[in-house]
């Protein structure tokens, strides 16, 4: 309520002239006002509870029922609405008592002329306890909703964090799972090229057996290729079963392991055959190194056996190197060299055709012999 828009008051008068001095007095202050007057405590009671009006000015003796009773009655049903009694002379002790029970101000008649302020003041301090009121409403409100949405958030989170706890909980089951997987298959594998390599050499051991029992040297030398075959074949298995990686070997060391066991198996070989190794530390895939290993076994195998006839000392050389997945290697020999018109694509000879499909059909290399004294086969692979 402000004082620039019309005041309704509840007067409680029973002089209609008190009445209209009171209305004249208000106007003669500029305040704007309806009157609705009342002075039966049935009507007063009635106007209380159907309210509509900004200020109550009460006369303090009335016919019926007094001021005490009337400003009891407002406190009781309208609390909020300023109490103001207008009446004929009473005592100050009095006055303070009609204070205390919660009169908002007293004016006598003789003085009206303070009727204007006492109004005015009591509409603004309680036009000002409205808004405080509704500001503090407001705060309240603010509060209670801030707090329902931390409490929703919090319940949010609350909830977020266990989804996400449940998810850890998996993923480290899973990671666990995963590992403990890829464990056994490191163990199956190992155990698979330990296996693999033992049987081979069962195998070569039982055609070395056999061999022993040959008188004829042509069949023992037929019988000592297949166990070089089988051996070139189980060098990889036993290198893969030390390897950490289980599924790539070292192709240095496995050449080097290779020749010197091939060499084994020539008597009085090594004293006069030299063997020279430029080989680069690479890794080779086991599909690689097993067909590989083979056709090496075959060439070193025919220089033993072909390029040194009589007591002929030589030297056979085996480099290798990579760029990129490919993979250049160079074998030779400066013995007696292949016959002038050989082909190797077109070799009917088990040895050298069996090199010959290894590299064009298995691996999709390529191998041409080289010019020059001697031996020389060029050999290039896509190392997988
Ligand atoms: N390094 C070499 N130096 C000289 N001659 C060779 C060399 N390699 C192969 N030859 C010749 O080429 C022929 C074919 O060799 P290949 O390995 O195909 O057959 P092989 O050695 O006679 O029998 P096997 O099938 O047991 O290997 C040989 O018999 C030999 O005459
Ligand atoms: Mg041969």
């Amino acid at each position: 309520m402000k004082l620039n828009e019309k005041l309704h008051i509840l007067n409680l008068e029973d002089d209609a002239y008190d009445a209209e001095l009171i209305r004249a007095t208000l106007a003669a202050e500029g305040i704007q006002c309806g009157l609705s007057r009342v002075y039966k405590k049935a009507d007063y009671i009635r106007a209380l509870e159907e309210g509509g009006f900004d200020l109550i000015l009460a006369d303090y003796s009335l016919p019926g029922f007094d001021g005490l009773a009337a400003l009891a009655l407002a406190v009781e049903k309208r609390p909020e609405t300023p109490f103001i009694f207008v009446s004929g002379v009473i005592g100050e002790d009095f006055a303070i008592e009609t204070l205390k029970k919660g009169a908002t101000d007293y004016v006598l008649k003789n003085r009206l002329q303070r009727l204007g302020p006492a109004v005015k003041r009591a509409v603004l301090e309680a036009s000002e306890r409205a808004e405080h009121r509704q500001a503090e409403n407001e705060l309240r409100k603010a509060h209670t909703e801030l707090e329902r949405r931390v409490e929703e958030r919090t319940a949010e989170l609350t909830r977020l964090t266990a989804s996400l706890q449940e998810e850890i909980a998996q993923r480290n089951q899973m990671d666990e799972q995963i590992k403990r997987s890829l464990q056994e298959k490191d163990i199956l594998l190992k155990e698979l090229h330990h296996r693999t390599k033992n049987n081979m050499y069962v195998i070569s051991s039982l055609v070395d057996l056999q061999t022993a029992q040959i008188e004829d040297e042509a069949l023992r030398s037929v019988f000592r290729d297949i166990k070089n075959r089988i051996q070139s074949m189980a060098l990889v298995h036993e290198k893969l079963y030390k390897s950490k990686s289980l599924s790539k070997l070292k192709v240095r060391e496995y050449i080097t392991d290779l020749t010197s066991a091939i060499m084994k198996t020539y008597k009085g070989m090594s004293e006069r055959i030299q063997v020279e190794l430029d080989v680069e530390d690479l890794d080779l895939d086991i599909d690689t190194a097993v067909p590989a290993g083979l056709a090496l076994n075959e060439l070193i195998s025919n220089s033993l056996q072909h390029a040194f006839p009589g007591q002929r000392p030589g030297k056979i050389t085996i480099s290798l190197h990579g760029t990129g997945g490919t993979l250049h290697m160079k074998y030779r020999d400066d013995g007696i060299g292949l016959p002038p018109d050989f082909d190797i694509s077109k070799t009917g000879s088990l040895g050298l055709k069996l090199v010959y499909n290894i590299i064009y059909k298995q691996l999709k290399g390529k191998i041409k012999t080289g010019a020059g004294q001697g031996t020389e086969f060029e050999i290039t692979l896509q190392n997988r």
